[in-house]
Protein backbone atom coordinates (compact mmCIF):
# COMPACT_ATOMS: atom_id res chain seq x y z
CA UNK A 1 0.00 0.00 0.00
CA UNK A 2 0.97 3.37 -0.47
CA UNK A 3 1.18 6.36 1.25
CA UNK A 4 1.79 10.07 0.39
CA UNK A 5 4.46 12.30 0.88
CA UNK A 6 4.07 15.75 0.60
CA UNK A 7 6.54 18.95 1.21
CA UNK A 8 4.83 21.86 1.74
CA UNK A 9 5.06 25.45 1.52
CA UNK A 10 5.21 25.90 -2.44
CA UNK A 11 2.56 27.65 -4.15
CA UNK A 12 0.58 26.52 -6.62
CA UNK A 13 0.67 27.47 -10.45
CA UNK A 14 -0.73 26.48 -14.01
CA UNK A 15 -3.21 24.31 -15.29
CA UNK A 16 -5.33 21.43 -14.36
CA UNK A 17 -8.22 19.46 -15.85
CA UNK A 18 -10.66 18.65 -13.99
CA UNK A 19 -12.20 14.89 -14.43
CA UNK A 20 -15.70 13.82 -14.89
CA UNK A 21 -17.56 13.60 -11.76
CA UNK A 22 -17.46 10.37 -9.34
CA UNK A 23 -21.17 10.64 -7.95
CA UNK A 24 -22.14 11.48 -11.47
CA UNK A 25 -20.33 8.38 -13.32
CA UNK A 26 -21.90 6.01 -10.95
CA UNK A 27 -25.56 7.00 -11.59
CA UNK A 28 -25.48 7.26 -15.18
CA UNK A 29 -23.72 4.07 -15.33
CA UNK A 30 -25.95 2.26 -13.28
CA UNK A 31 -28.85 3.92 -15.58
CA UNK A 32 -27.25 1.29 -18.54
CA UNK A 33 -29.34 -0.98 -17.03
CA UNK A 34 -32.78 0.23 -18.48
CA UNK A 35 -31.89 -0.65 -21.61
CA UNK A 36 -30.40 -3.69 -23.90
CA UNK A 37 -29.13 -1.36 -26.28
CA UNK A 38 -25.37 0.00 -25.52
CA UNK A 39 -24.82 3.32 -23.36
CA UNK A 40 -21.61 5.11 -24.34
CA UNK A 41 -19.49 7.30 -21.74
CA UNK A 42 -16.93 9.85 -22.36
CA UNK A 43 -15.12 11.37 -19.62
CA UNK A 44 -15.41 8.92 -17.02
CA UNK A 45 -12.87 9.21 -14.57
CA UNK A 46 -10.68 6.33 -13.74
CA UNK A 47 -11.57 5.77 -9.85
CA UNK A 48 -11.43 2.92 -7.54
CA UNK A 49 -15.29 3.16 -7.11
CA UNK A 50 -16.16 3.29 -10.89
CA UNK A 51 -13.41 0.26 -11.42
CA UNK A 52 -16.05 -1.39 -7.99
CA UNK A 53 -19.40 -0.71 -10.14
CA UNK A 54 -17.98 -2.30 -12.74
CA UNK A 55 -18.00 -5.94 -10.90
CA UNK A 56 -21.29 -5.26 -10.18
CA UNK A 57 -22.56 -4.25 -13.72
CA UNK A 58 -20.60 -7.08 -14.93
CA UNK A 59 -22.36 -9.22 -12.00
CA UNK A 60 -25.68 -8.12 -13.84
CA UNK A 61 -24.31 -9.51 -17.30
CA UNK A 62 -23.65 -5.96 -18.68
CA UNK A 63 -20.95 -5.99 -21.18
CA UNK A 64 -18.69 -3.57 -20.48
CA UNK A 65 -15.75 -2.11 -23.33
CA UNK A 66 -13.71 0.62 -21.62
CA UNK A 67 -10.84 3.07 -23.83
CA UNK A 68 -9.53 5.50 -21.81
CA UNK A 69 -12.52 7.70 -20.76
CA UNK A 70 -14.75 6.55 -22.74
CA UNK A 71 -17.00 3.51 -21.14
CA UNK A 72 -19.69 1.22 -23.32
CA UNK A 73 -21.76 -0.34 -21.32
CA UNK A 74 -24.19 -2.97 -22.72
CA UNK A 75 -26.86 -4.63 -20.76
CA UNK A 76 -28.11 -6.61 -23.26
CA UNK A 77 -29.77 -9.52 -20.90
CA UNK A 78 -29.92 -8.99 -17.50
CA UNK A 79 -28.57 -12.46 -16.24
CA UNK A 80 -28.58 -12.31 -12.64
CA UNK A 81 -31.01 -9.61 -10.75
CA UNK A 82 -29.07 -10.41 -7.12
CA UNK A 83 -26.51 -7.36 -6.00
CA UNK A 84 -24.73 -9.45 -3.60
CA UNK A 85 -23.27 -7.99 -0.37
CA UNK A 86 -19.73 -8.89 -0.55
CA UNK A 87 -20.10 -6.15 -4.03
CA UNK A 88 -22.77 -3.62 -2.46
CA UNK A 89 -20.67 -3.28 0.72
CA UNK A 90 -17.55 -2.19 -0.54
CA UNK A 91 -19.74 1.07 -1.93
CA UNK A 92 -22.99 2.23 -1.14
CA UNK A 93 -23.98 3.73 -4.78
CA UNK A 94 -24.33 -0.05 -5.71
CA UNK A 95 -27.42 -0.15 -3.97
CA UNK A 96 -28.87 2.28 -7.13
CA UNK A 97 -28.87 -0.84 -9.03
CA UNK A 98 -32.24 -2.37 -7.35
CA UNK A 99 -34.80 0.29 -9.44
CA UNK A 100 -33.50 -0.26 -12.89
CA UNK A 101 -33.46 -3.67 -12.42
CA UNK A 102 -37.02 -3.64 -10.59
CA UNK A 103 -38.19 -1.63 -13.23
CA UNK A 104 -36.89 -3.43 -15.76
CA UNK A 105 -37.25 -7.28 -14.78
CA UNK A 106 -39.92 -7.09 -12.58
CA UNK A 107 -37.33 -8.47 -9.31
CA UNK A 108 -34.27 -7.63 -7.65
CA UNK A 109 -32.62 -8.94 -4.52
CA UNK A 110 -30.09 -6.21 -3.26
CA UNK A 111 -28.06 -6.15 0.13
CA UNK A 112 -28.32 -3.46 1.87
CA UNK A 113 -25.60 -1.32 2.05
CA UNK A 114 -25.21 -0.61 6.07
CA UNK A 115 -23.31 2.01 7.70
CA UNK A 116 -20.74 4.03 6.83
CA UNK A 117 -17.63 6.16 8.61
CA UNK A 118 -19.42 9.17 7.85
CA UNK A 119 -22.75 8.33 9.32
CA UNK A 120 -25.49 5.75 9.76
CA UNK A 121 -27.41 6.11 6.00
CA UNK A 122 -30.30 4.62 6.03
CA UNK A 123 -32.09 3.64 2.83
CA UNK A 124 -35.59 3.89 3.84
CA UNK A 125 -36.33 6.95 1.58
CA UNK A 126 -35.55 4.94 -1.49
CA UNK A 127 -37.97 1.97 -0.88
CA UNK A 128 -40.54 4.38 0.43
CA UNK A 129 -40.47 5.81 -2.87
CA UNK A 130 -40.76 2.62 -4.66
CA UNK A 131 -43.19 1.19 -2.25
CA UNK A 132 -45.31 4.08 -3.76
CA UNK A 133 -44.43 2.79 -7.24
CA UNK A 134 -45.82 -0.64 -6.04
CA UNK A 135 -43.08 -2.47 -5.33
CA UNK A 136 -43.65 -5.45 -2.87
CA UNK A 137 -40.54 -5.07 -0.28
CA UNK A 138 -39.53 -7.69 1.91
CA UNK A 139 -36.36 -7.34 4.11
CA UNK A 140 -34.56 -10.57 4.31
CA UNK A 141 -31.01 -12.19 5.61
CA UNK A 142 -29.69 -8.31 5.22
CA UNK A 143 -31.29 -8.20 1.45
CA UNK A 144 -33.85 -5.94 -0.30
CA UNK A 145 -36.28 -8.48 -1.85
CA UNK A 146 -38.11 -6.20 -4.34
CA UNK A 147 -40.79 -7.35 -6.57
CA UNK A 148 -43.14 -5.35 -9.46
CA UNK A 149 -44.64 -8.76 -11.63
CA UNK A 150 -47.19 -6.19 -13.57
CA UNK A 151 -44.48 -3.50 -13.70
CA UNK A 152 -44.34 -0.15 -11.43
CA UNK A 153 -46.06 2.42 -11.85
CA UNK A 154 -45.88 6.28 -11.77
CA UNK A 155 -46.66 7.82 -8.06
CA UNK A 156 -46.24 11.14 -6.14
CA UNK A 157 -43.65 10.79 -3.95
CA UNK A 158 -43.15 13.70 -1.73
CA UNK A 159 -39.82 13.45 0.23
CA UNK A 160 -39.76 14.33 4.05
CA UNK A 161 -35.86 15.97 2.98
CA UNK A 162 -33.41 16.00 0.61
CA UNK A 163 -31.27 13.16 -0.35
CA UNK A 164 -29.59 13.22 -3.48
CA UNK A 165 -29.52 9.00 -3.79
CA UNK A 166 -33.17 8.61 -3.06
CA UNK A 167 -34.01 11.30 -5.82
CA UNK A 168 -31.79 9.78 -8.66
CA UNK A 169 -33.01 6.31 -7.59
CA UNK A 170 -36.44 7.17 -7.81
CA UNK A 171 -36.11 8.85 -10.77
CA UNK A 172 -34.28 5.59 -12.66
CA UNK A 173 -37.26 3.70 -11.35
CA UNK A 174 -40.02 5.59 -12.77
CA UNK A 175 -38.49 6.31 -16.16
CA UNK A 176 -40.04 2.62 -17.05
CA UNK A 177 -43.16 2.96 -14.92
CA UNK A 178 -46.65 3.08 -16.02
CA UNK A 179 -47.88 6.93 -15.93
CA UNK A 180 -46.40 10.18 -14.54
CA UNK A 181 -44.38 9.93 -11.39
CA UNK A 182 -43.76 13.24 -9.41
CA UNK A 183 -41.12 13.71 -7.15
CA UNK A 184 -41.44 16.52 -4.53
CA UNK A 185 -38.69 18.38 -2.73
CA UNK A 186 -36.06 16.55 -4.90
CA UNK A 187 -32.67 17.29 -4.64
CA UNK A 188 -31.45 19.92 -7.15
CA UNK A 189 -27.86 18.59 -7.56
CA UNK A 190 -25.77 19.31 -10.92
CA UNK A 191 -25.77 15.19 -10.88
CA UNK A 192 -29.37 14.75 -10.81
CA UNK A 193 -29.44 17.39 -13.74
CA UNK A 194 -26.76 14.93 -15.31
CA UNK A 195 -29.15 11.69 -14.62
CA UNK A 196 -31.83 13.41 -15.85
CA UNK A 197 -30.45 14.70 -19.45
CA UNK A 198 -28.52 11.19 -19.86
CA UNK A 199 -31.98 9.43 -19.35
CA UNK A 200 -33.86 11.54 -21.71
CA UNK A 201 -31.20 10.46 -24.66
CA UNK A 202 -31.50 7.32 -23.82
CA UNK A 203 -35.72 8.15 -24.58
CA UNK A 204 -37.05 8.57 -21.19
CA UNK A 205 -39.22 11.68 -20.29
CA UNK A 206 -37.89 13.59 -17.18
CA UNK A 207 -38.71 16.98 -16.84
CA UNK A 208 -37.99 19.60 -14.26
CA UNK A 209 -34.59 18.07 -12.73
CA UNK A 210 -32.41 21.16 -10.71
CA UNK A 211 -35.29 22.29 -9.30
CA UNK A 212 -37.37 20.77 -6.08
CA UNK A 213 -40.24 18.78 -8.68
CA UNK A 214 -39.03 16.14 -10.63
CA UNK A 215 -41.94 14.60 -13.09
CA UNK A 216 -41.58 11.39 -14.81
CA UNK A 217 -43.55 10.33 -17.77
CA UNK A 218 -43.27 6.84 -18.39
CA UNK A 219 -41.79 5.04 -21.35
CA UNK A 220 -42.21 1.80 -22.51
CA UNK A 221 -38.46 1.15 -23.22
CA UNK A 222 -35.58 3.07 -23.12
CA UNK A 223 -32.69 3.15 -25.87
CA UNK A 224 -28.82 3.19 -26.33
CA UNK A 225 -27.14 7.20 -26.55
CA UNK A 226 -23.92 8.61 -25.72
CA UNK A 227 -23.40 11.07 -22.91
CA UNK A 228 -20.73 13.06 -21.45
CA UNK A 229 -20.42 13.01 -18.14
CA UNK A 230 -20.23 16.67 -16.24
CA UNK A 231 -16.77 17.52 -14.32
CA UNK A 232 -16.52 16.81 -10.57
CA UNK A 233 -17.54 20.24 -8.36
CA UNK A 234 -16.02 18.64 -5.48
CA UNK A 235 -12.52 18.01 -7.07
CA UNK A 236 -12.88 21.37 -8.53
CA UNK A 237 -13.69 22.86 -5.27
CA UNK A 238 -11.06 21.59 -3.60
CA UNK A 239 -7.94 22.32 -5.82
CA UNK A 240 -9.70 25.87 -5.27
CA UNK A 241 -9.18 25.47 -2.00
CA UNK A 242 -5.80 24.11 -2.44
CA UNK A 243 -4.77 27.38 -3.91
CA UNK A 244 -6.47 29.35 -0.99
CA UNK A 245 -4.35 27.28 1.25
CA UNK A 246 -1.16 27.14 -0.50
CA UNK A 247 -1.10 30.28 -2.82
CA UNK A 248 -0.74 30.67 -6.35
CA UNK A 249 -3.20 30.60 -9.36
CA UNK A 250 -4.69 27.96 -11.37
CA UNK A 251 -6.98 27.19 -14.27
CA UNK A 252 -9.09 24.39 -13.16
CA UNK A 253 -10.23 22.94 -17.18
CA UNK A 254 -13.75 22.38 -17.56
CA UNK A 255 -14.58 24.01 -14.27
CA UNK A 256 -17.47 26.37 -13.87
CA UNK A 257 -18.72 28.53 -11.34
CA UNK A 258 -22.13 27.66 -11.32
CA UNK A 259 -21.18 23.99 -10.37
CA UNK A 260 -20.50 25.82 -6.94
CA UNK A 261 -23.55 26.78 -5.78
CA UNK A 262 -22.89 28.84 -2.73
CA UNK A 263 -19.05 27.68 -1.89
CA UNK A 264 -18.81 30.11 -4.78
CA UNK A 265 -19.66 32.94 -2.15
CA UNK A 266 -17.98 31.50 0.74
CA UNK A 267 -14.57 31.31 -1.01
CA UNK A 268 -14.92 34.61 -2.49
CA UNK A 269 -15.71 35.88 1.07
CA UNK A 270 -12.51 34.01 2.00
CA UNK A 271 -10.32 36.31 0.10
CA UNK A 272 -10.08 33.28 -3.62
CA UNK A 273 -10.62 35.17 -6.44
CA UNK A 274 -12.54 33.31 -8.91
CA UNK A 275 -13.19 33.83 -12.51
CA UNK A 276 -15.67 32.07 -14.76
CA UNK A 277 -13.13 31.86 -18.23
CA UNK A 278 -13.83 30.26 -21.52
CA UNK A 279 -11.63 27.09 -20.29
CA UNK A 280 -12.15 26.81 -17.10
CA UNK A 281 -12.46 28.35 -13.50
CA UNK A 282 -9.37 30.45 -12.90
CA UNK A 283 -8.52 30.66 -9.32
CA UNK A 284 -6.24 33.10 -7.46
CA UNK A 285 -4.86 33.66 -4.06
CA UNK A 286 -1.90 35.59 -2.96
CA UNK A 287 -0.65 37.71 -0.53
CA UNK A 288 -2.77 38.49 2.61
CA UNK A 289 -4.19 34.90 4.57
CA UNK A 290 -7.64 34.09 3.73
CA UNK A 291 -10.19 35.51 5.88
CA UNK A 292 -12.36 33.24 8.79
CA UNK A 293 -15.63 32.81 7.50
CA UNK A 294 -18.46 30.83 8.88
CA UNK A 295 -20.32 27.61 7.06
CA UNK A 296 -22.76 25.25 7.59
CA UNK A 297 -23.73 22.61 4.93
CA UNK A 298 -26.77 22.30 3.11
CA UNK A 299 -28.44 20.22 -0.35
CA UNK A 300 -27.40 22.40 -3.75
CA UNK A 301 -27.13 25.09 -3.61
CA UNK A 302 -26.35 25.52 -0.72
CA UNK A 303 -22.31 24.43 0.52
CA UNK A 304 -21.71 21.11 -0.14
CA UNK A 305 -20.76 18.76 2.57
CA UNK A 306 -18.55 16.94 0.43
CA UNK A 307 -16.84 20.02 0.34
CA UNK A 308 -16.62 20.73 4.40
CA UNK A 309 -13.21 18.90 5.59
CA UNK A 310 -11.30 20.83 2.61
CA UNK A 311 -12.53 23.88 3.59
CA UNK A 312 -11.84 23.12 7.52
CA UNK A 313 -7.87 22.61 5.98
CA UNK A 314 -8.42 26.24 4.33
CA UNK A 315 -9.74 28.20 7.57
CA UNK A 316 -6.97 26.62 9.88
CA UNK A 317 -4.39 29.02 8.19
CA UNK A 318 -7.03 32.05 8.13
CA UNK A 319 -7.00 35.17 10.11
CA UNK A 320 -9.83 35.10 12.77
CA UNK A 321 -11.98 32.31 13.53
CA UNK A 322 -14.31 30.27 11.40
CA UNK A 323 -17.53 28.15 12.83
CA UNK A 324 -18.57 25.35 10.48
CA UNK A 325 -21.68 23.83 10.56
CA UNK A 326 -22.25 20.06 9.41
CA UNK A 327 -25.96 19.47 9.02
CA UNK A 328 -26.23 16.05 6.49
CA UNK A 329 -23.98 13.56 8.22
CA UNK A 330 -24.23 12.70 11.94
CA UNK A 331 -20.13 11.99 12.15
CA UNK A 332 -18.41 14.14 9.30
CA UNK A 333 -15.24 15.57 11.58
CA UNK A 334 -12.90 12.61 11.36
CA UNK A 335 -10.50 15.28 9.98
CA UNK A 336 -10.16 17.13 12.55
CA UNK A 337 -8.07 15.82 14.87
CA UNK A 338 -5.92 14.49 11.73
CA UNK A 339 -5.53 18.25 11.24
CA UNK A 340 -4.63 19.67 14.66
CA UNK A 341 -1.77 17.08 14.62
CA UNK A 342 -0.47 19.23 11.72
CA UNK A 343 -1.32 22.29 14.11
CA UNK A 344 -4.59 23.50 13.72
CA UNK A 345 -6.70 24.81 16.17
CA UNK A 346 -10.23 23.15 16.25
CA UNK A 347 -12.54 22.37 18.64
CA UNK A 348 -15.41 19.90 17.65
CA UNK A 349 -18.70 20.11 19.80
CA UNK A 350 -21.45 18.04 18.22
CA UNK A 351 -22.27 19.21 14.66
CA UNK A 352 -20.41 22.30 14.97
CA UNK A 353 -16.70 22.61 14.62
CA UNK A 354 -14.68 26.31 15.72
CA UNK A 355 -11.62 26.66 13.63
CA UNK A 356 -9.05 29.19 15.14
CA UNK A 357 -6.67 30.65 12.76
CA UNK A 358 -3.47 29.79 13.21
CA UNK A 359 0.04 31.45 11.62
CA UNK A 360 1.71 28.02 10.62
CA UNK A 361 0.90 24.62 10.06
CA UNK A 362 3.92 22.19 10.58
CA UNK A 363 3.82 18.82 8.77
CA UNK A 364 3.31 15.49 10.58
CA UNK A 365 2.19 11.53 9.79
CA UNK A 366 -1.70 11.60 9.13
CA UNK A 367 -4.17 9.07 8.35
CA UNK A 368 -6.96 9.17 5.84
CA UNK A 369 -10.66 8.24 7.36
CA UNK A 370 -12.77 9.12 4.45
CA UNK A 371 -12.28 10.45 0.82
CA UNK A 372 -13.22 13.68 1.31
CA UNK A 373 -11.31 13.89 4.84
CA UNK A 374 -8.43 12.71 2.74
CA UNK A 375 -8.55 15.88 0.77
CA UNK A 376 -8.44 17.97 3.55
CA UNK A 377 -5.26 16.66 4.63
CA UNK A 378 -3.62 16.95 1.42
CA UNK A 379 -4.89 20.64 1.41
CA UNK A 380 -3.13 21.43 4.50
CA UNK A 381 -0.09 19.20 3.90
CA UNK A 382 0.34 21.66 0.71
CA UNK A 383 0.31 24.54 3.39
CA UNK A 384 2.30 23.23 6.11
CA UNK A 385 5.90 23.96 6.29
CA UNK A 386 8.14 20.47 6.21
CA UNK A 387 6.80 17.38 5.18
CA UNK A 388 3.40 15.20 5.87
CA UNK A 389 2.62 11.83 5.63
CA UNK A 390 -0.72 10.53 4.53
CA UNK A 391 -1.46 6.88 5.09
CA UNK A 392 -4.29 4.68 3.79
CA UNK A 393 -4.41 6.30 0.56
CA UNK A 394 -6.76 4.18 -0.86
CA UNK A 395 -9.48 6.54 0.48
CA UNK A 396 -8.19 9.32 -1.81
CA UNK A 397 -7.86 7.04 -5.01
CA UNK A 398 -11.40 5.96 -4.53
CA UNK A 399 -12.57 9.59 -5.71
CA UNK A 400 -9.74 11.76 -6.80
CA UNK A 401 -8.51 10.89 -10.32
CA UNK A 402 -4.35 11.17 -10.62
CA UNK A 403 -4.07 13.22 -7.56
CA UNK A 404 -0.26 13.03 -7.35
CA UNK A 405 0.22 13.84 -11.22
CA UNK A 406 -1.82 16.58 -11.09
CA UNK A 407 -0.74 18.09 -8.10
CA UNK A 408 2.66 17.64 -9.46
CA UNK A 409 1.75 19.24 -12.80
CA UNK A 410 1.15 22.96 -11.01
CA UNK A 411 4.47 22.71 -8.56
CA UNK A 412 3.54 20.55 -5.52
CA UNK A 413 6.06 18.38 -4.19
CA UNK A 414 4.15 15.20 -3.90
CA UNK A 415 4.82 11.98 -4.04
CA UNK A 416 3.65 8.16 -4.02
CA UNK A 417 6.03 6.08 -1.82
CA UNK A 418 5.51 2.55 -0.38
CA UNK A 419 3.99 2.83 2.83
CA UNK A 420 6.14 0.23 4.88
CA UNK A 421 4.89 0.74 8.50
C1 LIG B 1 -24.60 11.44 -2.07
O1 LIG B 1 -24.81 10.47 -1.05
C2 LIG B 1 -23.13 11.43 -2.40
N1 LIG B 1 -22.75 10.09 -2.84
C3 LIG B 1 -22.33 11.81 -1.16
O2 LIG B 1 -20.95 11.88 -1.52
C4 LIG B 1 -22.78 13.19 -0.69
O3 LIG B 1 -22.09 13.53 0.49
C5 LIG B 1 -24.28 13.17 -0.43
O4 LIG B 1 -24.98 12.74 -1.62
C6 LIG B 1 -24.83 14.54 -0.06
O5 LIG B 1 -24.53 15.47 -1.05
C7 LIG B 1 -22.95 9.72 -4.09
O6 LIG B 1 -23.50 10.46 -4.90
C8 LIG B 1 -22.45 8.39 -4.49
P1 LIG B 1 -28.20 11.64 0.61
P2 LIG B 1 -26.27 9.99 -0.70
O7 LIG B 1 -29.16 10.55 0.32
O8 LIG B 1 -27.10 9.99 -1.91
C9 LIG B 1 -30.06 10.68 4.95
C10 LIG B 1 -18.66 11.36 -1.39
O9 LIG B 1 -17.74 11.63 -0.58
N2 LIG B 1 -30.87 9.64 4.28
O10 LIG B 1 -28.41 12.97 -0.01
O11 LIG B 1 -26.13 8.72 0.07
C11 LIG B 1 -28.57 10.38 4.92
O12 LIG B 1 -28.20 9.48 5.96
C12 LIG B 1 -20.04 10.96 -0.91
O13 LIG B 1 -18.50 11.37 -2.62
C13 LIG B 1 -31.84 8.97 5.02
O14 LIG B 1 -32.01 9.19 6.22
O15 LIG B 1 -26.71 11.15 0.29
C14 LIG B 1 -27.96 11.75 5.05
O16 LIG B 1 -27.96 12.13 6.39
C15 LIG B 1 -20.12 10.85 0.59
N3 LIG B 1 -32.60 8.03 4.37
C16 LIG B 1 -28.95 12.63 4.27
O17 LIG B 1 -30.16 11.87 4.20
C17 LIG B 1 -32.45 7.75 3.04
O18 LIG B 1 -33.17 6.89 2.52
C18 LIG B 1 -28.53 12.99 2.84
O19 LIG B 1 -28.10 11.80 2.18
C19 LIG B 1 -31.48 8.46 2.31
C20 LIG B 1 -30.70 9.40 2.95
Amino acid sequence: MDKLAIIGGRELYGELEISGAKNSALKVMVASLLTADALTLTNVPDLADVRQLLVLLDNHGVEIDRDGATLRLKAKEITSTTAPYEIVRKMRASFNVLGPLLAREGEARVSLPGGCAIGARPVDLHLKALEAMGAQIELEEGYVVASAKQGLRGARVSFPFVSVGATEHSMMAATLAEGVTTLENAAREPEIVDLADCLNAMGARVEGAGTSTITIHGVAALHGATHDVLPDRIEMGSYAMAVGAAGGELLLKRGRMSLLGAADGILAEAGLTLTDEPDGLRVTKWGRPTKGTNVHTEPFPGFPTDLQAQYMALMALADGTSVIRETIFENRYMHAPELMRLGANIHVDGQTATVRGVKSLRGAPVMATDLRASMSLVIAGLSAEGQTFISRLYHLDRGFERLDKKLQSVGALVERVPDTD
